[in-house]
C-alpha cells in the first residue's frame, strides 16, 4: 500500500492506502471527482486522458490512463481542471480553440487541450507530432492545429510555471533511488514485476486486469537515466524514456531518432524507456532491430554480477530472453557514429502505430564492395532477428543493383512471417526485400520517400 504525496492543480495531496497499481485516472475521476479527464481507450491510444506531469526535468505530457499512481510521488500533475487560472481566466490555447472552432463533441477537447498547453510552456512548435497521440473523432486536425500555432505567442500564464516546488511527506511504494538498491532488493524478491514507464505493464493491469502483488518502481533510479559518451560509444541508461533519446540522438543518429518519432505518440514517449522496450521482449518493439543493426551490447545485472551481451543474443525465442531471476537491464552501449545506418518502419498509420515490419540496414563499403553488413528486423519472426542469409550474400560482393537483388530470396531463408492484423506473410516479406532495394537505392543518391509529394 502506498503513502504518496504529489501536486495537484498546485493543490498538494497524500494518498494512502491505494493499491500500488492503481492508475491516476482512475484516481482522478473516481476519488476526486475530476472527470474532465476522459477514459477513451484505457490502453495509451487515444490521448483523452492526458495530463501535464512536471518534475526537475520539466513538464510533459502524460496518459493517466496507464499511469500508476506511485509514478507521481514528488511531483506536479496539472488536469484539464488545472489549465485556467485560478479567476476562471482561459489559458491561451483554450482561448485559441474557441476562436478557431476546435472542438465539437468536446470528448477529446480536455486531452487536446492538456497537450497544447505542454507543448506551449515547453515552447514546442511540432504540433503535428505533439498531438498524434491525441485522437480527435469529429472536429478534424486542421482546426485544432490552427489553434496551437494562434496560442504559440502568447506568455505562459503564470499559474503554469508554480508547479516545481516541492512537495513533502509520504513514502512511494518500493522505488529505489540508486541500482544499487534496486540490484540487492530485485535479488531478494526475483519474482516481482519492475515497473519503469509503464506503457506495457499499464496495460496489464487495465485489460488483462492482472493482479501485481510485489513490484518495484524504477522511475527514481537516477542512476539508471544517464546518456554518456565516453570516446567511440555511447552507453544510455535503461531508464532513459524514448522522447530524451530521441532529441540525444538527433543530430548523431538521426535515422534512429526519426524512427523513435514515430514510436507510438508523445504521450507514451515521454514515459517509455528504452530498458523497458528491450526487456518486454516483443518481436515488433521498434529500438531492438535499429540496436542491432548498430551492434548494440546489453548489459544486464544481477546483484553484484554484471555481465555483456550483442543485444541479438538477449532474444532467445518468443517472449523468451537471456535474462535470469534477479536479472535486470542496466544499459545499452551503442557506436557514437552509425554514418550507414538507415531505419524504416511500416505500419497501417503513419503516426501512433506498432510497426508491422520494422527494417534496420548498416552496410559498410569499402572500395565498392561490401565490406560487412548488419541487417535486423522487427515484426518478421518471434524476435527482432538479424538477416544472417542476406548479409552473407551481399558480403564481399560489389554494391550494385544486381547484387542486391540476387540477395533478395535471401530473405525467405532468414525468415518465416507470420500472417496476422497487421500484415500477411507474403506482404511481409515482401515489404523486407523492398526496405533493401530502398536501401540501396537511397545509398546510390535516388529519392525514395513517398511522404515528400513536389508538383
Ligand atoms: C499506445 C501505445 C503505443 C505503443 N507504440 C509502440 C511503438 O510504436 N513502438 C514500440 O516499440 N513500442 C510501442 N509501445 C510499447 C511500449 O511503449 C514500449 O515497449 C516501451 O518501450 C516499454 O517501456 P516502459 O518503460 O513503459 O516499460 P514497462 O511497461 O515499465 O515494462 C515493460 C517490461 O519490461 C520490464 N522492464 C522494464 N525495465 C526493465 C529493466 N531495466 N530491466 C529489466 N526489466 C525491465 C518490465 O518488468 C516489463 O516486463 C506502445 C505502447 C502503447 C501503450
Ligand atoms: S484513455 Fe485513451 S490514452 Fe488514456
Ligand atoms: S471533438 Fe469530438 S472527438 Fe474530437
Amino acid at each position: 500500500m502506498s503513502d504518496i504525496a504529489f501536486l495537484l492543480n498546485g493543490t498538494p495531496v497524500r494518498v494512502a492506502g491505494e493499491s500500488p497499481t492503481r492508475t491516476l485516472l482512475d484516481y482522478l475521476r473516481e476519488v476526486r471527482g475530476l472527470k474532465g479527464t476522459k477514459e477513451g481507450c484505457n490502453e495509451g491510444d487515444c490521448g483523452a486522458c492526458t495530463v501535464m506531469v512536471t518534475d526537475e526535468s520539466g513538464s510533459r505530457a502524460l496518459n493517466s490512463c496507464i499511469l500508476f499512481l506511485p509514478q507521481l510521488h514528488g511531483k506536479a500533475v496539472r488536469t484539464v481542471e488545472g489549465m485556467s487560472g485560478p479567476d476562471g481566466a482561459m489559458h491561451p490555447v483554450q482561448e485559441a480553440m474557441v476562436d478557431h472552432h476546435g472542438s465539437q463533441c468536446g470528448f477529446c477537447t480536455p486531452g487536446f487541450v492538456v497537450s497544447m498547453a505542454v507543448a506551449h510552456k515547453e515552447g514546442a512548435t511540432d504540433h503535428d507530432d505533439r498531438l498524434a497521440g491525441n485522437l480527435c473523432r469529429c472536429t478534424g486536425y486542421a482546426p485544432i492545429i490552427r489553434a496551437a500555432e494562434a496560442a504559440e505567442p502568447a506568455p505562459v500564464p503564470a499559474w503554469m510555471t508554480e508547479d516545481l516546488r516541492p512537495v513533502a511527506g509520504g513514502k512511494a511504494p518500493f522505488a529505489p533511488a540508486t541500482s544499487d538498491e534496486l540490484a540487492a532488493w530485485y535479488l531478494a524478491h526475483p519474482d516481482a514485476t519492475l515497473i519503469a514507464g509503464a506503457t506495457d505493464v499499464g496495460l496489464w493491469v487495465t485489460k488483462m486486469l492482472m493482479d501485481l502483488p510485489d513490484v518495484a518502481f524504477l522511475h527514481a533510479c537516477k542512476d539508471l537515466q544517464g546518456i554518456e559518451k565516453n570516446g567511440a560509444t555511447i552507453r544510455i541508461g535503461a531508464g532513459v524514456t524514448i522522447q530524451r533519446l530521441r532529441s540525444a540522438l538527433a543530430a548523431s543518429h538521426p535515422s534512429f531518432a526519426e524512427l523513435l518519432r514515430r514510436f507510438a505518440s508523445e504521450q507514451v514517449r515521454g514515459a517509455a524507456t528504452i530498458g523497458g522496450n528491450i526487456a518486454n521482449g516483443s518481436p515488433i518493439g521498434d529500438a531492438p532491430p535499429a540496436l542491432i543493426a548498430m551492434g548494440a551490447k546489453l548489459h544486464l545485472r544481477k546483484g553484484d554480477t554484471r555481465r555483456e551481451i550483442a543485444l541479438e543474443d538477449f532474444f532467445l525465442d518468443y517472449r523468451k530472453q537471456d535474462r535470469a531471476k534477479g536479472e535486470f537491464v542496466e544499459a545499452v552501449t551503442i557506436p557514437a557514429k552509425v554514418p550507414d545506418l538507415a531505419c524504416y518502419k511500416l505500419s497501417k498509420r503513419f503516426d501512433q502505430d506498432i510497426s508491422a515490419v520494422c527494417g534496420c540496414f548498416n552496410v559498410t563499403l569499402r572500395s565498392g564492395r561490401v565490406e560487412s553488413a548488419r541487417i535486423a528486423f522487427g515484426g518478421m519472426a518471434g524476435i527482432p532477428k538479424r538477416a544472417a542469409h542476406v548479409e552473407a550474400a551481399l558480403t564481399g560482393q560489389p554494391w550494385t543493383e544486381e547484387t542486391v537483388r540476387a540477395a533478395l530470396p535471401a530473405f525467405a531463408r532468414d525468415f518465416t512471417p507470420m500472417t496476422d492484423m497487421r500484415a500477411s506473410a507474403d506482404y511481409r516479406l515482401e515489404s523486407a526485400q523492398n526496405m533493401l532495394l530502398r536501401y540501396f537505392h537511397e545509398r546510390s543518391g535516388t529519392a525514395t520517400s513517398v511522404l515528400e509529394v513536389v508538383a
